[in-house]
């Protein structure tokens, strides 16, 4: 009853035709992309504007009715869907999704928050611009997510994450105040930067509803390559090298285990394996330049491989001489989410560590999974130029159909990789967040001091709680205030 009446009420406050309360159509919202979390909702309400954000979250807040926003639902750390209450309210931004303003002179586009990443970097590219922001799952995603959760991607060893690329943001607080901060200035020292406090807050401080972006030259040359390793160290070292050879160039740096290429290969459609034998590990390369040709480019890259390869670091490599080409090696990379779901149960670890440290993380993480969980194959993918390492610990179906206490086992999982990850001055949570999954994570790995000024931040900006409670933060009664 009380949820028919939360329906009837935001069908007042935004139209009928942009609230949904049947079961059928709620249900695509209400479970994730990798359908691991579920959650219900009172109804779906599809905003069409600030307004009606900002009147949707003032009637929230008074009322009591949690606010769980949602973009593409593409999180893989249960931070889409909202919590079993019922009584909430899914705020799908999908409706915003207009792009008001592209200005090639000022290098910046100014867009709404339900707009679809890949629809962005086509916009951008249509102004003779690029917006570097690329992920695997650009072609769902809402930029609104993408700042929400500060996202990486495979473009941050030369771009940034998407942090470094927002230049001003309009945002809805929890009480309903809007916070208009859309600028484009690239340099603004006045006052606190508070359009970074909402970058990476995953919707817990307030609803981002329209953001403005960085551009950059579009791309005239790009040079995309795969090479193989017989070690980590080795992938780790020449990728360090290239670093150093291409510094303006070097646009991705990718790495990825045998086991990781082969699910791809195995799951992903239309995937064709480059090499004859596949390397132990690779790393997928790429540069763009705004000048130039691809085939110069290509050339340089050539030339900068020659020396690793005679002595037997590079054992093996594949340099795309077509878009096509470039394209196979990239789809192989960016369907391991998709293939990893296919092949079993993977439990996906974000961690991060020095990027020189990562042949010792692979080692020690191997090394522990090995003596505890002989049964879990390490798949491995990850942002190389960045540290970032997407570590995968992967049981067959049938093993974890059988695993009584599936909860404590992932946890147990995670702690003994986490725990490697911390005595390096790692992170357990580098580029997906926290969302509803990493929450007892962030009282393990957090210092405390950094724990309660997050909590004095989250209670002085929506003191009730409106915002996608349970997410990011420990609850208050942990004894955090
Ligand atoms: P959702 O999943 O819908 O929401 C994510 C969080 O943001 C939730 O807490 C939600 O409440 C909040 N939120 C959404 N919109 C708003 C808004 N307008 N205002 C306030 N809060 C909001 N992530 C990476 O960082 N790098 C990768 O390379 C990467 N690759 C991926 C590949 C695949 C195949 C998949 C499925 C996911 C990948 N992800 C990656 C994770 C995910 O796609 C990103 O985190 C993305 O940024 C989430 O965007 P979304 O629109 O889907 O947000
Ligand atoms: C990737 C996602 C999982 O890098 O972050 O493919
Ligand atoms: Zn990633």
């Amino acid at each position: 009853m009380e949820q028919q009446k939360i329906a009837e009420t935001m069908r007042e406050l935004v139209g009928a035709a942009n609230v949904v309360n049947a079961a059928a159509d709620m249900s695509p919202h209400l479970i994730d992309w990798r359908k691991r979390h579920t959650g219900t909702a009172a109804c779906v309400v599809f905003p069409r504007n600030v307004e009606q954000v900002s009147r949707v979250l003032a009637h929230c807040n008074a009322n009591g009715i949690k606010v769980f926003p949602q973009g593409g639902n593409t999180s893989v750390c249960g931070g889409s869907v909202p919590d079993a209450s019922g009584n909430s309210i899914l705020l799908n931004l999908g409706k915003m999704n207009r792009i008001l303003e592209i200005n090639a002179n000022d290098n910046s586009m100014t867009v709404e928050a339900g707009c679809i990443l890949a629809d962005l970097q086509e916009a951008a590219l249509e102004a003779d611009r690029m917006f570097p922001l690329t992920l695997g799952a650009e072609g769902s995603c809402q930029i609104g997510g993408n700042i929400a959760t500060n996202a990486g991607g495979t473009n941050v060893v030369r771009f940034g994450n998407t942090r470094d690329l927002v230049l001003g943001l309009q945002v809805v607080l929890p009480d309903g105040k809007v916070w208009n901060g859309l600028r484009t200035l690239r340099k603004n020292n006045s006052g606190y930067d508070l359009k970074n406090l909402f970058v990476g807050s995953e919707g817990t401080l307030g609803v981002v509803t329209a953001a403005s972006l960085k551009l950059f030259p579009k791309p005239r040359a790009v040079a995309t390559a795969l090479l193989g390793f017989d070690t980590v160290d080795a992938a780790v070292q020449a990728g360090i090298a290239l670093q150093s050879a291409f510094p303006g160039e070097l646009v991705g740096l990718e790495l990825i285990s045998q086991s990781e290429f082969e699910i791809s290969l195995r799951h992903a459609a239309k995937a064709r394996n480059p090499f004859q034998h596949t390397p132990l590990w690779m790393v997928l390369v790429e540069l763009a330049a705004s000048t130039g040709t691809s085939e110069a480019l290509a050339d340089r890259l050539t030339e900068a491989l020659e020396a690793p390869s005679e002595t037997g670091a590079i054992v093996d490599a594949v340099i795309a001489s077509s878009e096509q080409q470039r394209g196979d090696l990239w789809h192989i990379r960016h369907s391991v989410t998709e293939a990893n779901g296919r092949e079993g149960m993977g439990l996906t670890h974000d961690i991060a560590v020095p990027t020189y440290r990562i042949p010792d993380f692979v080692a020690q993480a191997g090394a522990a999974l090995a003596e505890h969980y002989p049964m879990a194959v390490p798949v491995i993918v990850g942002h190389m130029g960045d540290g970032n390492l997407h570590y995968i610990a992967m049981f067959t179906h049938e093993f974890w159909a059988q695993v009584p206490d599936k909860m404590r086992m992932q946890r147990d999982v995670s702690h003994l990789l986490y725990d490697i990850a911390a005595a390096m001055g790692g992170t357990f949570s580098a580029e997906h967040g926290i969302g509803s999954l990493h929450v007892e994570e962030m009282s393990r790995y957090k210092d405390a001091q950094e724990l309660a000024m997050m909590r004095q931040i989250k209670d002085l900006l929506d003191p009730n709680d409106t915002m996608n409670p349970g997410r990011v933060l420990p609850p208050a009664s942990d004894g955090l205030r």
